[in-house]
């Protein structure tokens, strides 16, 4: 376990997932019902763009830092910043909360997060990082292993956000066994499954075994921002959004031509699409 996410925090992946992220917990809150959220591949919670690791891979001067001041983006963009800016009271940008911590900032009184970090030190961060409180419940286990144990949450309804490292390069696999099980369990639930855009033909082989699983109300968003480049450097990446809340097609229909847009560095695209 070799993969930090504080040399990639906040690049155009990032972005992807956590304003998918932000829009998936604001529709959750339409309906007064507590929920909870498994974040099963966690991170540390809060990142210090100024930190070592970010400084020298600062990736998120071509992600978040791009469209940080944009004067006007599209409403839903502009939601995703409105929590990043949370937690950049001050003004410059120069803290980026994980998934965690977007999520505990989201939380009401009944609401609950349950967050997996198997890797020792990230798990300590992440500990220090959010709140000691009921409401958040922090593990040191397997991510996928979590998505059986863990699975129906109390409250009957939630979010699942599967955000493995792809450091092994049977992670996709991994991720579709862990989550057949998991949609027997959950099947109503909302999960938000973030995967690298290196090659096409893998992801639409995972995409069509959860098909095969059963899967009938997906929606795959793809935000890249050059051409692809197999080996190296990421420059693309997709979300997909089983049982994806009301309204989402819409904002990210309208969040992803101005995001590769924005973000680009040579041969950007995005593509949304019902699976
Ligand atoms: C891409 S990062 C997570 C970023 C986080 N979800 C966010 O959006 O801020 C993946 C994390 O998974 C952790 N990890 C790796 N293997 C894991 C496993 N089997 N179970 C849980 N966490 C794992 C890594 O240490 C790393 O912190």
């Amino acid at each position: 376990m070799n993969y930090r996410h504080a040399f990639h925090v906040g690049n155009h992946a990032d972005v992807l997932k956590h304003l998918a992220l932000v829009l998936c917990l604001a529709a959750l809150k339409r309906k007064p019902a507590p929920f909870a959220v498994l974040d099963t591949h966690a991170g540390r919670g809060i990142y210090d763009l100024h930190s070592s690791e970010a400084e020298r891979s600062p990736e998120w001067r071509d992600g978040v830092g791009k469209i940080w001041d944009w004067p006007a983006p599209p409403a839903p963009v502009a939601r995703y910043l409105e929590a990043i800016g949370g937690f950049n009271s001050e003004g410059p940008l120069r803290t980026y909360p994980g998934s965690p911590a977007l999520v505990t900032a989201a939380l009401r009184e009944e609401d609950v997060l349950i967050a997996c970090e198997l890797h020792p030190e990230e798990h300590a961060a992440l500990k220090r990082a959010l709140p000691r409180t009921g409401r958040v419940q922090v593990h040191q286990r397997d991510g996928f292993g979590a998505l059986t144990a863990l699975l129906p949450p109390a409250q009957r309804r939630g979010l699942v956000l599967i955000d493995p490292p792809y450091e092994a390069s049977d992670e996709l696999a991994q991720s579709v066994a862990a989550l057949a099980p998991a949609l027997k369990r959950f099947g109503h639930g909302t999960y938000l499954w973030w995967r690298p855009l290196k090659s096409g033909p893998a992801l639409n082989a995972a995409d069509a075994e959860l098909r095969a699983l059963g899967v009938r109300d997906a929606l795959r968003a793809d935000l890249w921002i050059d051409a692809p480049a197999p080996e190296g450097r990421l420059n693309g990446s997709s979300i997909l959004v089983i049982n994806p809340p009301f309204g989402l097609e819409a904002s990210l229909r309208e969040a992803l031509p101005f995001l590769a847009e924005a973000l680009s560095k040579g041969r950007h695209g995005w593509r949304l699409t019902l699976q």
